[in-house]
Formats: C-alpha cells, structure tokens, sequence
C-alpha cells in the first residue's frame, strides 16, 4: 500500500505525505533494521573520549593495574615490568603540566612525594611528545614576524596543539579483555606503530597523524590511501594509560577501520581537506594547517598579510554577537545534533557568519530549564554559560572572549579569572558577599562530573551561586535548535535532527515519528535533489517497517547522488528487507565499486550471501575486501570460517556516518 514514486520528479509531497501520515497511525511496526549511523556514534562516542581521560578508581580502570604494562618513564630510559605496572612506574607525559594548573589533583598519593623527580621526567616527555610539525602555525607561521607574543602563546595551547603529525615515541602494550585483543605500540624508524593482536592474527598500521593536545588524551590516525581512519588505540593523559579509544569498550573485533569523517576534523584541526562527497577521503595532503589556524577565528589572512592593518583582519569581539559567538561554536557546541543546511559542508562557515547559515544545532530540552542547572556533560560551555545568570542579565556582553584569551593560558588561573569577575562584579557590589573572595572561581565553577562519564570532572560553566550537583533526569528526547535557522529550514532541520536520534535509540518510536512529522512538510519547500530528506524519511520508513516506500525514497536519492557508499547501503537494506536479493545484491557492489574500502559494505554483502546460503561468494566477499584492506583480522577470520563452515560472531554495528 506504499505510495506510487514515478521517476526523479516523482516524489509527489501530497502523496508521501498521505503514505507517512498513514504509517504514523499503524502503531507497534517492527523494526527492519537497526543500523547505526555511524558517524552519529562516533560524536556520541566523542564525549567519552574526554571523560575517560580523567582519574578514576573505576573498577574497569583498575583492571589495569593487574595487567602487564610497559611503562616508559624518559626519554632514555624504559622499565619493563613483568610485575604490574605500580602507580611509582606510571609517568605523566604532558597531563602534569595541566592537572598543576588545573584544581582537578591527581589522586594518587605518590604525587606530592615524587613531584620534583617527576616533573623533570614530565619536560623531557613533553618536550618529545609535543613536537609540531613544519605545517600550521609552527615556528614559520606568517604571523610570527609581528604577532610572535600571540603566535608562542597559542602554540602552549590546547588549539595551537590540536593536531599534529606523529611524533610520538612511546612503546607499550596492553589487553582488552573484552575482545581477548592484545595492542601493541612501538616507535620505529617508520614512525609509530600500532598493531592489535587477536586469535593468532594480528593488524599493524603505522600512525600518521596524532589527535588531541593531550591535555586529555591522544588519539591516532593511520592512513590507507587517501583515506583516513582511526586508531582503536588511546592514551589518556592524566590517567597516564594506554586503553581501548572510546567506542571500543564492548567492540568484540576492534581494528583499524572506523572512518574519520569530515566532522570530526572540522573541529579538530586548522585546514582539513576532505573530499566532498566521500566518507573519508583527504587531499594530498590531507591538511593544510593541522593545528587549528589562526584563521578559523580571524578568518581570511591574504589580506592582512599584504597590507597589514587593524581594518585588514576580522576581530572576534568586533563582530555582532551572534557571528561573534559562532566563531567559538562551530567546534565547542557539539549538541545532540548538527545538521547542515542544503548542499553545504562543515567547511563553509567561516568567521563573521552565523553559523545558522551553515548548520543548525540540536539539543535536548530540558523538562524545567529555569529551575536548575542544565544536565552537565562534556563539550557544552557554551550551553552551560548560556545558563548562568550572568549571561542571562549581562546579555550579550559576556562571551568566551570575556574570560578565555585564546591565545595562552594564565599562570595564575585564580587571579586572572577574579580580575574577568570583578569585570562586572565590582568590590562594592560585592560588599556584602561572605568572606573570603580571594578564589571566585574555586567557589562558582568548581570541576564537576560529567553526566555521560560517571568519572571525570570538568569545569562548571553555569556560574551558580551555591554548589549543587545536576541530576541525570528523566530521559529526555524532545529535541529544541540552540538557534533557529531561518525560515523552512527550522522544520527541515529539526526533522533531520530527530531521525539522527531514530537511528540510534534503542526504541525509536516517538523519534522516529518526530521525524516523519517535520520532514514530511519539509518536502515540499526543498527541491528533490536536497536528498539528506528523502534519505531520512527512508530510513524512518524502514524503522516502521514501511520497506517500499523507504525503497523508492532510496531509489530516487541514488537517482540524483548514484555515487554515495551510504545511500547505496540504505538502497540495499531497503531492497533486501523487501526481499529483493538481486537488487541489494547490486546496490552493495555499486558502494563497493564507488569506494572499496568501506568495510560495512562488504559485511553487509557477505551477510547477505551467508543468509542465502552461499558461503562460497560470502568468503569471496571477504578476499575483495582484503585486496584492499590485507591487513583486517575480522575478513580473514570471516573468509577462514566460511571456507570451513565454522560459525563466527559478527561484529558489533558499525556503519560508517553520511558525508
Ligand atoms: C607585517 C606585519 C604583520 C604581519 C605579518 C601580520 N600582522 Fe596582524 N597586524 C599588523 C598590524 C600593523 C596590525 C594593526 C595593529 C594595531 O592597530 O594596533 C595588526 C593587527 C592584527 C590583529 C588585531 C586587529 C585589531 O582589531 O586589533 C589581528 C587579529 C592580527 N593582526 C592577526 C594577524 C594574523 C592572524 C597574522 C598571520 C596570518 C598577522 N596578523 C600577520 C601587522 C602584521
Ligand atoms: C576549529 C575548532 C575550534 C574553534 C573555532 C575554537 N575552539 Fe577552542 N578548542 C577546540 C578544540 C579541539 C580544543 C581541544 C584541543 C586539545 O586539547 O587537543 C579546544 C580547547 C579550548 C580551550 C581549552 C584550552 C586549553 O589549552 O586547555 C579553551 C579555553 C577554548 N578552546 C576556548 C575557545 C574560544 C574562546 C573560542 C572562540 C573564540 C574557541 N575555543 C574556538 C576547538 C576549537
Ligand atoms: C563539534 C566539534 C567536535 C567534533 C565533531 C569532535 N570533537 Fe573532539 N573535541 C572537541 C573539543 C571542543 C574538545 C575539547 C573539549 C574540552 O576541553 O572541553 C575535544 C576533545 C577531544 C580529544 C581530547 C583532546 C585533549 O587532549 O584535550 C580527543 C582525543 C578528541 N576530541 C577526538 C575526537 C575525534 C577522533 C573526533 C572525530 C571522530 C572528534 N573528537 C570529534 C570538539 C569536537
Ligand atoms: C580560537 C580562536 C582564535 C585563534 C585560533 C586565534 N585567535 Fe587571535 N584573537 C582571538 C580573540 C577572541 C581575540 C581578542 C580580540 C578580539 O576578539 O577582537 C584575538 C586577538 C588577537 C590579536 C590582537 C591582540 C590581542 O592579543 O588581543 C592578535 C594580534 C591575534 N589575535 C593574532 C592571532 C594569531 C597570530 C593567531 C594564530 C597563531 C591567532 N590570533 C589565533 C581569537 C583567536
Ligand atoms: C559581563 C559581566 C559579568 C561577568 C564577567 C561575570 N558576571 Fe556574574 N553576574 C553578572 C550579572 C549581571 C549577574 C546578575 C546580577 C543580578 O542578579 O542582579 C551576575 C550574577 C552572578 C552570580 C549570582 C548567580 C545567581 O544564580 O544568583 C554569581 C554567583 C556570579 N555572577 C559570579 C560570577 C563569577 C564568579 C564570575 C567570574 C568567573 C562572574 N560572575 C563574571 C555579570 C557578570
Ligand atoms: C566567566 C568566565 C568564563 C567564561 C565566560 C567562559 N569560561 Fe571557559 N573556563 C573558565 C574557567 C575559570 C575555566 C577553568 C580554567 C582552568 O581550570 O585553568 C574554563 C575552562 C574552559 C575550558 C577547558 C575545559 C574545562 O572545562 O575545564 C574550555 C574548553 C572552555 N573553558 C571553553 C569555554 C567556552 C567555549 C566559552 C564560551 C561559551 C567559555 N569557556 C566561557 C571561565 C570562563
Ligand atoms: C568561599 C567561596 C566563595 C568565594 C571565594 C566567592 N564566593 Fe561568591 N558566593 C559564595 C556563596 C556561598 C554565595 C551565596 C551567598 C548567599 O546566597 O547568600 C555567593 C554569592 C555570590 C554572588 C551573588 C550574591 C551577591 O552578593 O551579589 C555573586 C555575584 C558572587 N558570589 C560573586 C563572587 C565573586 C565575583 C567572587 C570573587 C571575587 C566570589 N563570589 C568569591 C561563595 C563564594
């Protein structure tokens, strides 16, 4: 009873939205599928990254403490124990620096005693571990000539340090218990290695690029090509551990091979150049600037650097507010959601825009929002400084820039905030303010927990007035925009938004109805080849069980985009829940032919040679794949098992997200 689609102008909006209206009222459909978009996760993921950096006496972490560790404690010199690693042998090769700064102390008794030593220890480490690479703004930034104070301080920053080519000389190994995975690092002539071990197979890749300052953690890149994937492997700072990277925990096969999208490096890194279209494909090379440059805040330097002046380079705090706040919002306002506009990418904001030109965030209501602090996890300042009253009555006088000079830390964190404090709170005004004053910050935005780690402590951006710890709630899923954007694209957005948070709800009902109610209407003011909708109400018809309606949405936006990996997966899954093995069959070797190393096309496609009893044509499956990716654990196993008839457990779902 699905609607009729005829051709690429056949996508009638009065007919869907007829079909969706009627899926909306058949309650309790099954699901088809539950694949996991992929990049959707990694973001999810992404938060845990941070709070897993931070101490812990967690019970999982502790298991550490029983394992054999290597454990590295200079440049020169390298213990090796047999015996568990103590917490005497652990180092802290950068993350000491900060924790001094920071009022977040180590627990470790051993701190205090060992400080000196270890702190000599600490600069020698850092010194290795922090080497920037020739791109950027390193030593030869163009900025240096007369800007040198700013261009030394912002690389003692965590931005100036974002991201970097792999310097890193460490060795070490551990286990995963839950994969039964051995990794292991080494430095090399090459470079890093990084090689997991499992059921007598093993995967070595060699690091290319290194992520994260290190302030929290480090994660790592390998390349393949021109394609860029992540390293199931991290090293938390402060923790001072090697561990699975976050998303690996409960992975039964963990390797190489979770695409680093062009999101995640938007946000990380100064001039990514991802290739538009594709999941995961760079240019050559792969970034123009790899820390973040100077001009994701300042903008275009071309003309500055031809004429300098004060009138030649965009200022932050010039801007209205809005462009002025974006500027620190394109990275540090992650949301539930962030959803782009019509045929535009990450890369096209750039400062003086609102970012609502580009892309829209989405974050969950709050049930009461004025009666509290909002629910407290990583990456929300700016939702967190929003909510403090400060910003609330001062408007939009109070930014970032208020507080945060982006180009360096203060040596006295508590005198330098007092000062941006009292800014506004004047000793007067203060006059009958309990005793002492001395540490404003101490009191009001003190290190909290965050919601989604259960383990690590960040700072209160919500400037409040007594100390209350936030509560985790009910579950939330009503989703509101930080900011609308303008006209239909708030409709557009929003649906788009709730079918993100479908696909990755375990009961996708109320999301996925969400979702059809916003993106339905939405067709009609958005020309058909704005195919993020179609693909979407596909995907929510799936969920509902609606297979040919979502095929022929599927059909139509592989009509107008026939070289996307991920809308040919979508075409597949919707032709093989509506039984059509042939026509899936098809579309999986077209996302193959389109790009060959996305493994979930391959999984996909053996799986469904497996179910119809050809496990001749699964293992072939399997051998395609590996003539691009020799060195996968998971497809060899695959390939063996099929050859033999031995059963294997599938890997956890990991789809890759949508470019
Ligand atoms: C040849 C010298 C020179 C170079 C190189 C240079 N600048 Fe400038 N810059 C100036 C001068 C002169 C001013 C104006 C200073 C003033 O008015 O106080 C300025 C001002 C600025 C300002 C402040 C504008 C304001 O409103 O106060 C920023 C930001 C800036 N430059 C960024 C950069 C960046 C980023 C680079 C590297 C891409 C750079 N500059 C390279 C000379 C230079
Ligand atoms: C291009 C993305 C991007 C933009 C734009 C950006 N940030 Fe950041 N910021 C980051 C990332 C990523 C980190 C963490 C870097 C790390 O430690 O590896 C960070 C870290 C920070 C930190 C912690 C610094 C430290 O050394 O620990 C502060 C404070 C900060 N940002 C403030 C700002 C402010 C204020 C603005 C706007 C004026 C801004 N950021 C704009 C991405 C960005
Ligand atoms: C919306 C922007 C955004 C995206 C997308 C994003 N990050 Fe982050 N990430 C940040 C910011 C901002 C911080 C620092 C936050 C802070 O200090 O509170 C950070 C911190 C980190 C850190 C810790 C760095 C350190 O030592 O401080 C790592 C590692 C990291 N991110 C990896 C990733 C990876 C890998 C991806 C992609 C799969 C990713 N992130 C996607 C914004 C982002
Ligand atoms: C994360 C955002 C961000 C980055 C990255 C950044 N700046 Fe700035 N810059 C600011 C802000 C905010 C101000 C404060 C003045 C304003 O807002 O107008 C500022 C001010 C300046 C000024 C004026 C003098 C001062 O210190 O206030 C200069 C010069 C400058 N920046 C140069 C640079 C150079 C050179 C780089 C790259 C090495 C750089 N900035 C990177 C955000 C940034
Ligand atoms: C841009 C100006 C500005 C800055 C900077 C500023 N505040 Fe405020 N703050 C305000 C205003 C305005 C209020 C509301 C006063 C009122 O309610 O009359 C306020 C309220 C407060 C309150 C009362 C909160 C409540 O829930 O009643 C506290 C506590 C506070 N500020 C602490 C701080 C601290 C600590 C800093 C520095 C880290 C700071 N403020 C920086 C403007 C500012
Ligand atoms: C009223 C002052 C104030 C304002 C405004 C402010 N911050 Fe902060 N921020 C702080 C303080 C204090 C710290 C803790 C610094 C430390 O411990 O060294 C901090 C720390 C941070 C960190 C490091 C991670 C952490 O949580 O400790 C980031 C990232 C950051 N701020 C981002 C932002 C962004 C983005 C904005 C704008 C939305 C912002 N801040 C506005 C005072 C402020
Ligand atoms: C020892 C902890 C502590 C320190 C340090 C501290 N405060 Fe407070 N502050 C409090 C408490 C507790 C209250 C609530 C008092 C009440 O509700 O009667 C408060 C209330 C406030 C208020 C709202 C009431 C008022 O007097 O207007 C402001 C604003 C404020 N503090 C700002 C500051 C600033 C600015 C500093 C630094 C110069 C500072 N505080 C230092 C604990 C502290």
């Amino acid at each position: 009873m699905a609607a009729r689609v005829d051709g690429p102008r056949g996508l009638s909006p009065h007919r869907n939205e007829v079909a969706a209206l009627a899926s909306l009222t058949s309650p309790g459909l099954p699901l088809v599928s539950h694949t996991m978009l992929g990049g959707e996760k990694i973001m999810h993921q992404h938060h845990r990254w941070l709070s897993a950096s931070a101490f812990t006496d967690n019970a999982r972490y502790a298991d550490h403490e029983s394992q054999r560790m290597d454990c590295w404690a200079g440049p020169d010199v390298r213990w090796r124990f047999a015996a568990p690693c103590t917490r005497r042998s652990r180092v802290y090769p950068t993350g000491l620096a900060s924790a001094r700064r920071s009022r977040l102390k180590p627990q470790h008794g051993f701190y205090d005693l060992a400080k000196t030593r270890i702190r000599t220890l600490v600069f020698a480490l850092a010194a290795m571990l922090t080497v920037l690479s020739g791109s950027g703004i390193a030593d030869d930034s163009p900025c240096t000539a007369c800007h040198a104070k700013q261009v030394e301080a912002y690389l003692e920053t965590g931005m100036g340090r974002s991201l970097s080519r792999s310097h890193h000389r460490l060795d070490a190994s551990f286990s995963h218990e839950f994969s039964g995975s051995r990794f292991v690092v080494e430095s090399t002539a090459r470079g890093m290695l990084q090689r997991v071990e499992r059921d007598g197979w093993d995967s070595e890749n060699r690091v290319e690029f290194v992520i994260g300052s290190g302030n929290h953690a480090f994660g790592y890149l390998v390349a393949r090509g021109r394609h860029l994937f992540q390293s199931p492997i991290s090293y938390y700072t402060r923790r001072g551990l090697w561990d699975v990277a976050p998303g690996y925990e409960d992975n039964a096969h963990p390797e190489f091979e979770r695409p680093v999208t062009a999101e995640c490096v938007w946000c990380h890194a100064g001039r990514p150049r991802p290739i538009r279209g594709t999941l995961n494909q760079y240019g050559n090379p792969s970034f123009d600037a790899e820390a973040i440059s100077c001009d994701r805040c300042h903008g275009a330097t071309r003309e500055h650097l031809a004429n300098p002046s004060a009138d030649t380079i965009l200022s932050p705090s010039e801007l209205p507010a809005r462009a002025r706040d974006s500027i620190c919002e394109q990275c540090h306002l992650s949301g539930e959601a962030r959803i782009l506009n019509p045929n535009r990418t990450f890369g096209d904001f750039r400062p003086g825009m609102e970012l609502e030109e580009v892309f829209s965030v989405y974050l969950y209501e709050q049930p009461s929002p004025s009666s509290g602090v909002p629910e407290f996890k990583v990456v929300s300042h700016v939702e967190q400084l929003a909510a403090s009253r400060c910003a609330q009555v001062s408007g939009d006088s109070l930014w970032c820039g208020t507080c945060h000079d982006p180009h360096g830390k203060p040596d006295d964190g508590s005198d330098y905030y007092r000062q941006k404090c009292q800014g506004c709170h004047t000793p007067t005004a203060l006059a009958r303010h309990p005793e002492p004053l001395q540490d404003c910050v101490g009191c009001h935005m003190p290190s909290r927990r965050a919601y989604d780690s259960g383990h690590s402590a960040f700072t209160d951006h919500s400037i409040a007035r007594n100390r209350e710890e936030p509560s985790r709630g009910e579950t939330l899923w009503k989703l509101k925009a930080w900011r609308e954007p303008q006209g239909s694209l708030a409709q557009r957005n929003l649906g788009l938004a709730y079918a993100r948070l479908a696909e990755r709800s375990h009961s996708p009902q109320q999301e996925s109805e969400a979702a059809l109610r916003n993106l339905v209407p939405a067709m009609r003011d958005f020309p058909e080849t704005d195919v993020a909708i179609p693909h979407a109400l596909g995907r929510m018809f799936l969920l509902r069980g609606r297979t040919e309606l979502a095929t022929e949405l599927f059909e139509h936006v592989v009509r107008v985009e026939p070289r996307n990996p991920i809308w040919l997966q979508s075409l597949a899954d919707g032709l093989h829940a509506s039984g059509n093995f042939n026509g899936a069959v098809q579309a999986l070797e077209r996302a193959i032919e389109s790009d060959p190393l996305v493994e979930s096309s391959y999984r996909v496609l053996a799986q469904i040679y497996a179910s119809v009893d050809e496990p001749g044509l699964a293992a072939q499956t399997w051998e395609r794949y590996l003539e691009h990716t020799p060195d996968s654990i998971f497809a060899r196993q695959a390939k063996q098992a099929l050859e033999s008839g031995e059963p294997l457990t599938a890997p956890t779902s990991r789809r890759p997200g949508a470019p």
